[in-house]
């Protein structure tokens, strides 16, 4: 199947099996292996991308149904001000250990910060990180750093500078 999508903000045409996960396409094809997978059957969101600002488990979608897309991947967030904000403070409250879930939960953690959702306790944090599984980290220094920089979105003009989507250096 012709598939014509934006990925990272590249123009992408290409000719895909009609039953190509997304995920292998944006692994295998693209070379983007950023997009982790683990479970395969939409369990704990390690495989999580962007499409069309929402976030999406590329191992639950075929390639050929993101015709027309704008797809993100985590290789999207590099020096963009949410993807620093982030990096920021995950470094320094120590909030990954083996790295697997971490692209998941930061695509997820855009999508929601792009579209203003921005946690305000605990327990709004954990309901956002419901559908991504940490095997190592026990998820309080997730939690610790997802509410350091929600707090610093709030009070910043991170959003602002976003420019509330994508790409921007
Ligand atoms: S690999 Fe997609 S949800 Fe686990
Ligand atoms: S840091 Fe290892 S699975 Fe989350």
């Amino acid at each position: 199947m012709k598939l014509h999508c934006s990925v990272n903000d590249a123009s992408v045409d290409a000719e895909v099996p009609s039953r190509l996960l997304l995920s292998d396409f944006i692994r295998h094809e693209l070379k983007l292996t950023g997009t982790h997978v683990g479970c395969e059957m939409g369990a704990c969101g390690a495989c999580t991308v962007i499409v069309d600002g929402s976030p999406v488990r590329s191992c639950l979608m075929l390639a050929a149904q993101a015709d027309g897309s704008s797809v993100r991947t985590v290789e999207s967030l590099a020096g963009t001000p949410i993807g620093r904000l982030l990096q920021q403070a995950f470094s320094e409250h120590h909030a990954l250990q083996c790295g697997y879930c971490t692209p998941g939960i930061l695509t997820t953690l855009t999508a929601a910060f792009e579209s203003g959702k921005l946690p305000a306790d605990e327990h709004a944090v954990r309901d956002l990180l419901s559908g991504n599984i940490c095997r190592c980290t026990g998820y309080v220094p997730i939690v610790e750093a997802i509410l350091d920089a929600s707090r610093q979105m709030q009070s910043s003009t991170v959003l602002a500078n976003s420019g509330g989507t994508h790409g921007q250096k």
